[in-house]
């Protein structure tokens, strides 16, 4: 068996599409712009490249985009001051502040002082909570790009066995609600789980977001298994240059999975597409209304269903 690969790169497009001809209406129907405003503190050259990338792309579907570069030693309170003006300013529809932040600032205080409505990361507790209990809310990009990429090579989730290694509030933890609430067996697993090789051959579906090279073995894996690669490490090739490698060994494991996830150019892309998707939602929600392209604007329940390009995807897949 040689696993399909899922091509986060091409279905992110699709869905920056999307987003783009939803823009373009808003702009034409409601006189409204959406605004993403990202803020980096320090100049990690990962952290750099991403933030660089997410205003591009929010540039290039028709937002206002506001980049703020903090430098590394910036006061706590300097970037409350921030995140207070960004909230009150009403050009501003979404506010992303990357992770991590320097030691000396509390990753907390910060995210809690982002307005929930303009939370497009989906990380505030008040966002998180509402995942939890089923209410509408603004969901982290990552999990709704893997749940993505999972529905577009298996239509109906319910009663798959999954194992999502990592419990992160960015990644694992919210992607095993959105897993559950799709009628999946979630097993929520980490680097210390006894038996992972083991639990990992039970499971219809493998999710990695445990950022550690190599760590999931083709041998693990049931033949035919859906395997999502969520990390990015760094590694050497073998000439010396260096290269990005996820979680998964890859070549053993397309020998064994049904379909497989490249790292890069596999979630990836995902997360950026549904940071613009997010900022949608918030731009639309905040001034309480819906789209006329979009009816269902539930993002925790429709979050896969209100993009039709899905099942698109999934013809062209399979
Ligand atoms: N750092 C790693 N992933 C993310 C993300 O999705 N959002 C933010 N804000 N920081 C991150």
């Amino acid at each position: 068996m040689t696993a399909i690969p899922i091509n986060g790169n091409a279905i992110a497009g699709r869905i920056r599409a999307r987003v783009a001809r939803e823009v373009a209406l808003l702009k034409r129907q409601r006189d409204i712009t959406p605004g993403l405003a990202v803020v980096l503190v320090g100049d990690d050259p990962a952290s750099s490249v991403y933030v660089r990338t997410k205003a591009r792309h929010a540039q290039a579907v028709g937002f206002t985009s506001q980049q703020f570069l903090l430098p590394v030693h910036v006061a706590e309170t300097e970037l409350l001051t921030l995140i207070q003006a960004l909230n009150i300013d009403d050009s501003v529809d979404g506010i992303l502040v990357q992770l991590p932040l320097p030691s000396h600032i509390d990753r907390w205080r910060v995210l809690e002082a982002i307005d929930p409505s303009k939370d497009v990361d989906g990380f505030h507790p008040y966002n998180a909570g509402r995942l939890a209990a089923g209410r509408p809310a603004l969901v982290p990009c990552t999990p709704l790009g893997v749940l993505h990429l999972i529905k577009t090579v298996v239509s109906d989730l319910n009663g798959l066995d999954v194992v999502v290694i990592g419990r992160s509030n960015i990644v694992g933890k919210p992607l095993a609600v959105l897993l559950g609430d799709a009628g999946c067996t979630v097993t929520g697993a980490q680097l210390q789980t006894r038996n992972l090789p083991d639990l990992c051959r039970q499971s219809d579906i493998v999710v990695s977001a445990a950022g550690s090279a190599g760590l999931v073995r083709g041998d693990w894996l049931k033949p035919g298994a859906i395997v999502i690669d969520v990390g990015i490490n760094r590694a050497i090739d073998s000439t010396g240059a260096p290269k990005l490698v996820g979680d998964v060994a890859f070549t053993e494991a397309t020998k064994r999975a049904g379909y497989i996830t490249p790292v890069p150019g596999g979630v990836g892309p995902m997360t950026v597409a549904y940071l613009l998707a997010n900022t949608v939602s918030a731009a639309v929600s905040r001034r309480g209304f819906q789209l006329s392209l979009d009816h269902e604007h539930d993002q925790v329940r429709s979050s896969c269903r209100r993009w039709q390009d899905c099942a698109a995807d999934l013809q062209a897949t399979t």
